[in-house]
């Protein structure tokens, strides 16, 4: 490992364990270690295929089931098609087991999660908030109230209307165009003002409004820990930058806080 990554682990390690709140926001380069392409950059799945229209959600409304079977089809289009295999063998890598353990030691307060991928939980993490949805489960958009895939299937046999109040069902991820589910993001801004520390991991920051919590952490005079292998709009803001993966960088993060808190 360089110097400048050894002095920069030393530095986070020790604004980690000096901070009262921290909080991680994690984005698709966690995941890139467990297989899973990103969104942007080189070989990323919206660079190969373009990003989905804005429009989506609102096609969706329009009509729910003709707009799930088109949906299918460009389902097994050959780019996605891989992206949607690498995503359902995906495990857990060494970043995500690294703020898993942050958590179990007291130190990690909560995990915004931009992924969908269910990684962080499968990892242990507990304190997870998924502010793009969770591709696993179910979401009513009209109660917000959710069931795991298998559940719903079992409940209603493909019908899109609530059970408990009657709107539409869809995916609980979060489509281009749709509005984050409320209660989610009333959490990550009541997380967000008690932050004292974010720790950014793998994320381009370009997507709002996750993009803006760091920067509301920064304002009211936090810390900003950015982990990863490229520059991103934050890296100005950031008091420390892991220059790395982050499946290398945090499992040695948390030795390094470990130490601290022995000392
Ligand atoms: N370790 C850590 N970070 C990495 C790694 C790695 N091994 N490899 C790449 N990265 C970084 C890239 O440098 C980039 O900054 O991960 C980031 C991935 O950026 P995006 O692909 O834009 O993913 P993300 O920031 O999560 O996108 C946000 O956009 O399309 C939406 O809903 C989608 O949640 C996603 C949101």
């Amino acid at each position: 490992m360089d110097e400048h990554l050894e002095n920069a682990l030393d530095l986070a390690a020790r604004l980690i364990v000096e901070s009262t709140y921290v909080v991680a926001l994690t984005g698709a380069g966690l995941s890139v270690e467990s297989g899973i392409p990103t969104f942007r950059g080189e070989g990323g799945l919206w660079t190969r295929i373009g990003e989905p229209s804005m429009t989506g959600y609102q096609e969706f409304l329009a009509d729910p089931v003709g707009y799930m079977r088109k949906q299918r089809e460009l389902e097994s289009g050959p780019e996605r098609s891989h992206f949607r295999a690498a995503i359902e063998r995906a495990v857990p890598n060494e970043g995500h087991y690294a703020l898993a353990e942050l958590e179990t030691i007291g130190v990690l307060r909560m995990i915004i999660t931009q992924n969908v991928d269910d990684l962080h939980i499968v990892a242990g993490s507990r304190r997870v908030t998924e502010i793009h949805g969770n591709r696993t489960k179910m979401r009513c958009i009209g109660c917000e109230e959710r069931w795991t895939r298998r559940q719903f299937e079992e409940m209603h046999e493909g019908r899109p209307d609530c059970p408990e109040c009657g709107a539409v069902v869809k995916s609980d991820t979060v489509m281009f165009g749709e509005p984050i589910p409320r209660s989610v993001l009333v959490r990550c801004f009541a997380e967000t003002e008690r932050c004292d520390c974010i720790i950014v991991a793998g994320t381009s920051a370009t997507v709002y409004p996750a993009a803006s919590f760091p920067e509301t952490v920064k304002a009211y005079g936090g810390l900003l820990i950015e982990a990863n292998p490229d520059d991103t709009p934050l890296t100005p803001l950031a008091d420390v930058t892991l220059r790395s993966s982050t499946a290398r960088s945090l499992p040695t993060l948390v030795e390094r806080v470990r130490a601290l808190r022995r000392a």
